[in-house]
């Protein structure tokens, strides 16, 4: 079980990259990711999620809080420890195409981290290429057709396959998913979200989902937590079904209300429909992040930035003072819409 507690990131500011104007990428986030668990956090670019992927891999030192890994917390852990518990959480990277080198084979990227765990394990050479066949079925290709390729002759749905077996070299507890369908064709992406449901029941291993799409959240893990993510806040979590279904906060409203697909066949209501103005990054308001642009906000929400509390399911939190409980998705299909039975 991983668990982040209170972690804050900020970068750039006086001297930094950015100049003067320092960019708050995560703002006190806490989440729990239970073993074999699923969860998933969505929100607009720039809110945090691949910052937060990163810490969690390593990648990125965090500001202040706390990150435990089964009850033990890694700050506290020397630097060969920690690098150690580190490597059992792998990232899987949007773009399938640059994260693979061209000049090796498919079995040159899974053999060259496979010899590393073999002397790890005290195994032979035998085990690295058994265990290269062995991964590439796991993730549904080929071995035969594909040892011998070179990345840039599979497909984009392929290669991410390819991705996430070199990720299963090291025998990972967690994959960090970072938008990991969002560059492979429409039609290949249930594959991949399978495979990562797969992977959850038979390794255990759990699964950080990040990503721009509820529904894909929802896939691989229905029976999870949902985080939705604003200016590297957490505004609302909860079970899965519990946020989408009875969404609190009208950022999270306005997310989902932009889902069409969601919506099956029917043309939305206007007023599920919520338009969601423009962000001005540059401006700190003192009190809620999300005041300027929400449809709700009354004058108390300037004053002070609300923390999360209890919606009515038990588990499912948000940061909104004045919540508008409104059922966003989940329109039924008009009866002469659903597809017709076989005659
Ligand atoms: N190395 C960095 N140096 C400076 N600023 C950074 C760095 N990494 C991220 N940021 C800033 O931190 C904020 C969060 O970035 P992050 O990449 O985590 O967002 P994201 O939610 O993954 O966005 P997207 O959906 O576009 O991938 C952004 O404002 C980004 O510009
Ligand atoms: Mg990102």
């Amino acid at each position: 079980m991983i668990e982040a507690r209170g972690i804050t990131k900020t970068f750039g500011g006086r001297g930094g990259l950015l100049g003067t104007q320092p960019v708050a990428a995560l703002r006190g986030v806490d989440f729990v990711l239970p073993s074999g668990g699923a969860v998933s956090f969505i929100g607009e670019s720039g809110c945090g999620k691949t910052t937060l992927g990163r810490i969690l891999c390593g990648m990125e030192q965090v500001d202040s809080g706390q990150l435990l890994v089964g009850g033990t917390d890694l700050a506290r852990l020397p630097q060969r420890e920690r690098a150690a518990l580190l490597r059992r959480v792998q990232m899987v990277h949007q773009d399938p195409y640059s994260a693979l080198n061209p000049t090796r084979t498919v079995r040159q990227v899974l053999e060259d981290p496979l010899a590393l765990r073999a002397r790890q394990l005290r195994r032979g050479r035998d085990w690295v290429e058994s265990r290269a066949v062995e991964l590439l079925g796991l993730v549904g290709l080929d071995p035969a057709y594909c040892l011998s390729l070179y990345p840039h002759t599979l497909s984009g749905g392929m290669r991410q396959r390819l991705v996430i077996a070199r990720a299963l070299t090291v025998d990972p507890d967690v994959l960090v998913a970072d938008e990991a369908i969002a560059m492979i064709d429409v039609s290949l992406r249930l594959g991949i979200l399978a495979l990562l449901r797969q992977l959850r029941s038979e390794l255990g291993v759990s699964v950080l989902f990040i990503t721009h799409d509820v529904a894909a959240a929802r896939y691989v893990g229905a029976d999870g937590q949902l985080y939705v993510l604003y200016r590297g806040q957490v505004v609302e979590h909860g079970p899965v079904d519990a946020v989408i279904s009875s969404p609190m906060h009208p950022y999270t409203q306005c997310l989902l209300s932009a889902i069409p697909v969601l919506r099956g066949l029917e043309e939305p209501a206007a007023e599920q429909l919520m338009p969601i103005a423009g962000l001005d990054a540059g401006h700190e308001p003192p009190g809620c992040l999300f005041a300027d642009r929400c449809p709700n906000a009354e004058d108390d929400c300037a004053l002070s930035r609300p923390t999360l509390r209890d919606a009515k399911e038990p588990g499912h939190r948000h940061a909104c003072l004045h919540p508008r409980p409104r059922q966003v998705v989940a329109v039924p299909l008009a009866p002469d819409a659903r597809p017709s039975g076989p005659p």
